[in-house]
């Protein structure tokens, strides 16, 4: 564990926090590494019978590090971060997520994954990966379309416009609005009302609700190609570039 993703169980809950507050937790590939070993094992554990993930104070996740993505576009992705999107849409256990503040790139991606989400009324959902020359990630392709229909998926995933928390209610990726020194009562609150039902019926049902796994899994993979191709274009090099080199 590198000390950016806090892993803790609370019961039948398992909080995993991303916690890199000085950088927006923005996710770095050992960050990927932990978050994806936490999912993992709760899915081993018959303990766990709901996962919580969280920010800590200041954002939910600012998306990728974007000094990751430069490395990336002269070295070649790692595979850490494409193994963390394999979990995610393979996990077993419900996962219930606390969105306070910002939600970037894999910070809003990663919601179409999960079971249930309670988000801050100040909080803004983004996906800004075409303004970085990027493509989304994570299966919303398939996702967001299917989700909140085509309209508001073009909006958001081709036109980068960021949704409001009530906006994202509206568009069905988020459950409730809490005030934001709330969100976390009212998420952990959800997640054990899902950890006290019984199991095996909560699994089955949820793999009944859910889209097949082999399209949500090859979406992924065929994102991901695009998306390896696309960091080495001049546009997104440029785009690491400028975000990195900005004056505040
Ligand atoms: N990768 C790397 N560093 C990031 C980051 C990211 N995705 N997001 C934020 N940071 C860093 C900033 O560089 C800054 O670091 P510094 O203090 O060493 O300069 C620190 O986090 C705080 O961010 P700052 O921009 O000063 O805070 P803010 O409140 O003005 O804005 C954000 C916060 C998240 C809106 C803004 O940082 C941002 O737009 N980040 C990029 C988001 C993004 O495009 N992610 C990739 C999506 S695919």
């Amino acid at each position: 564990m590198t000390g950016d993703i806090a892993v803790t169980d609370d019961g039948a809950v398992r909080i995993i926090r991303m916690n890199r507050p000085e950088k927006k937790n923005a996710l770095t590939l050992a960050m990927y590494t932990d978050m994806t070993r936490a999912l993992q094992e709760a899915d081993q554990s018959e303990a766990i019978r709901c996962v919580m993930i969280a920010g800590a104070p200041g954002a939910f996740c600012a998306g990728n590090d974007i000094a990751d993505f430069l490395k990336a576009a002269g070295g070649g992705l790692d595979p850490r971060g494409h193994e963390f999107l394999h979990a995610l849409a393979r996990r077993q256990k419900p996962l219930v997520a606390a969105v306070n503040g910002v939600a970037i790139g894999i910070g809003t991606t990663m919601l179409f994954h999960c079971d249930h989400v309670v988000a801050g009324a100040t909080s803004t959902l983004s996906t800004p990966f075409l303004k970085l020359g990027l493509i989304p990630e994570a299966a919303s392709t398939l996702l967001a379309p299917m989700r909140m229909g085509y309209a508001r998926a073009f909006s958001m995933l081709v036109m980068g416009r960021p949704l409001t928390a009530e906006e994202a209610k509206d568009a069905g990726i988020v459950n409730t609005v809490a005030n934001a020194a709330e969100v976390e009562d009212v998420a952990l609150k959800a997640a054990r009302e899902i950890a006290a039902l019984p199991p095996r019926s909560v699994a089955v049902t949820r793999g009944l609700m859910r889209s097949p796994l082999d399209d949500v899994i090859k979406h992924i993979n065929t994102e991901s190609a695009h998306f390896k191709e696309l960091l080495q274009s001049d546009e997104a090099r440029a785009a690491f570039t400028a975000f990195l080199a900005r004056r505040k």
